[in-house]
């Protein structure tokens, strides 16, 4: 575990508007401010962040929680790691020997030290005379120059099952470690390591920090598969990376271009355009568009020019607007990709393509038209229709009235009558929207399907004195204090649901603890969803004016006597029926 001390002065450090700032665009709204929430689609902002209590909260999800929760979600990590995430974006060094580690975990540090050692292994055979030459010749073939080769930090893995294991065994590593880092495989049968790229032209992938997190490996000829690539391992996620970033980073904060491949990438930085990242063998993700989001305003789409190239293309669009980019699509001619479009007509024709960029209406404005054939009455209906719903669905009022006067021009039909249908599936776009928000919010009233505190439908009255009694204990020191020191009697039994009895045993062992009671170390022991939860029993109790002791009181003593004549009614407690008999008993003997 991470001292008690660290964390606290890792959060000392870590301002959550600045965190969350850095992901998520915030606006004052009184003392608090407010955004677009990263953790669901929402086109009017319900995430706030609170400065004063130092939460997050977004009324459309759920989503809640302290700065190491929000961390938790975004970056998709575990407690002890969203910890050094901060500790790191802090500039705090935690003690190694203070790390949590797991004895089977290996720290991504170790994983980087690794794979540097691994990318010198693979760069010294590269230009090792004999051992290279096969790499050497390869990436020749594709037009290379060395200086490109070294940028990059290229390198060759031979073509043998010893070669790298031994080499990374001689520097310390265990077969454990190797395999952690995707470097190794192990032999079902020996039950020994062997290397994982063999005969393949190496590509080093590095994360913004400068770490070597990952490598993809491409064959030298046809066979399949074209490129294998590290999965995903402590410190890599290939959801959350980009290659090339780390050089792109510095020069893309007006535009950056997006392309399918490494190889696209680095002809593209050689050409002279070092603004150009990739993906790592998979579609975009929502992380890497908000990745994206963070370095630049605009993104150009490159993908190939093939048919899964142009539906990756649809895909990205969808991501890269939601998060708020620019987004302008090439369609480069001939099904070639990037690479193959600059070998064979230079960077200045491939300069004037990135020019002529598409925006994305035109895009998909093209890709209904070369559908339809339009001089046909019945299909330039259809070919309306698909491209009102396209206009419809953007938000901006403007950009529709722009879009309806180029369509209309390109389907030869008058504006007027375009942005009539266009208007009338807005409206019809808006009313299913709030048909399914409403059943949305009602589930939630309800406490139909709540996966957080399953137990809370059971009984609405005994479940809402437990919410008010937890929103008050996690903000009022005075409240914690008075269960503490016995002034008002409050135990775990009391607690109806299993949500509500873990959430005051974790408040009061803190509250009795050396450093006192701290929201943020529940995150230990809550997931993110549940954090969510209590902040959101906080709000609630914000709201009203009334927090006092004595409403604490009335709560208490409303959720015990609930308990009391619910157990008597549904028999969930086994003494009910002994204590009617009894009393039944006494009165008999009263009325004797
Ligand atoms: P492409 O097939 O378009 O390859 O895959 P490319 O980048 O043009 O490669 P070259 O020019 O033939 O060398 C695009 C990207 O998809 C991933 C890789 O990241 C590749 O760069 N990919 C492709 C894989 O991960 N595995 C594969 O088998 C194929
Ligand atoms: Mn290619």
């Amino acid at each position: 575990m991470i001292p008690r001390e660290i964390i606290d002065e890792i959060l000392y450090r870590s301002d959550i508007t600045d965190v969350i700032g850095s992901y998520v665009s915030l606006k004052r709204a009184g003392s608090n401010m407010s955004g677009l929430c990263p953790f669901h689609s929402e086109k009017s902002p319900s995430f706030t962040v609170f400065p004063a209590t130092k939460s997050f909260y977004c009324f459309g999800c759920g989503a809640g929680g302290d700065v190491i929760t929000f961390i938790k979600k975004a970056e998709n990590l575990d407690y002890p790691s969203a910890v050094e995430f901060l500790a790191a974006r802090a500039g705090i060094t935690i003690p190694e020997d203070k790390k949590y580690v797991k004895s089977d975990e290996v720290s991504r540090r170790r994983v980087f030290d690794m794979n540097l050692e691994a990318a010198k292994f693979f760069r010294q055979c590269l230009f090792d005379e004999k051992i290279g030459a096969p790499g050497r010749e390869y990436l020749a073939k594709r037009k290379l120059s060395g200086a490109t080769i070294k940028h990059f930090g290229l390198g060759f893995a031979p073509d043998s099952f010893n070669m790298l294991t031994d080499y990374l065994h001689s520097k310390g590593f265990s077969d454990h470690e190797l395999t952690t880092a995707f470097l190794c495989g192990k032999s079902q049968k020996t039950g020994r390591c062997y290397d994982y790229f063999r005969g393949k032209v190496m590509f080093p992938v590095i994360d913004v920090a400068g770490n070597i997190i990952a490598f993809g490996g491409r064959v030298l000829d046809n066979s399949k598969p074209k490129y294998i690539n590290s999965s995903d391992t402590p410190g890599f996620k290939k959801s959350r990376n980009l290659f090339a970033l780390n050089f792109a980073k510095s020069c893309c904060s007006e535009e950056m271009i997006l392309c399918e491949g490494y190889m696209d990438v680095i002809a593209l930085h050689a050409a002279g355009f070092e603004n150009a990242v990739a993906t790592l063998g998979t579609a975009i993700t929502p992380e890497q568009a908000r990745l994206m989001a963070k370095y630049t305003k605009k993104v150009i789409i490159s993908y190939d020019g093939d048919a899964p190239g142009q539906n990756a293309t649809n895909k990205a669009m969808k991501l890269l607007s939601e998060v708020g980019l620019e987004v302008r699509v090439l369609t480069i001619p001939d099904n070639m990709d990037p690479d193959d479009y600059i070998k064979a007509h230079g960077p200045d024709r491939f300069k004037q393509l990135l020019e002529s960029g598409k925006t994305g209406f035109e895009f998909k404005l093209n890709g209904v038209l070369s559908k339809y054939n339009i001089s046909e009455p019945s299909q330039k209906i259809r070919a309306s229709a698909a491209i009102c719903e396209i206009i419809a669905s953007v938000a901006s009022a403007v950009e529709r009235e722009v879009y309806i006067r180029e369509a209309a021009k390109r389907i030869d039909v008058t504006a007027e009558t375009l942005k009539n249908d266009v208007e009338r599936h807005r409206r019809k776009m808006v009313r299913e929207m709030r048909k399914n928000e409403s059943s949305e919010a009602l589930k939630t009233v309800h406490r139909y399907g709540d996966t957080v505190n399953p137990d809370a439908a059971k009984n609405v009255k005994m479940s809402s004195a437990e919410e008010a009694i937890i929103g008050m204990l996690l903000q009022y020191d005075d409240h914690r204090a008075a269960v503490a020191n016995g002034k008002i009697e409050l135990t775990a039994d009391d607690f109806f649901t299993d949500f509500g009895r873990r959430v005051f045993r974790s408040v009061m062992e803190l509250e009795m603890s050396e450093g006192g009671f701290s929201f943020s170390l529940m995150g230990e022991s809550f997931n993110p969803d549940e954090m969510g939860r209590m902040i959101r029993y906080v709000t609630e109790r914000k709201e009203l004016s009334q927090n006092t002791l004595d409403v604490l009181r009335e709560s208490v003593n409303t959720l015990k006597k609930e308990r009391q004549s619910h157990a008597d009614r549904t028999g969930d407690d086994p003494f009910a029926a002994l204590r009617r008999k009894r009393e039944a008993l006494k009165k008999k003997k009263d009325e004797q």
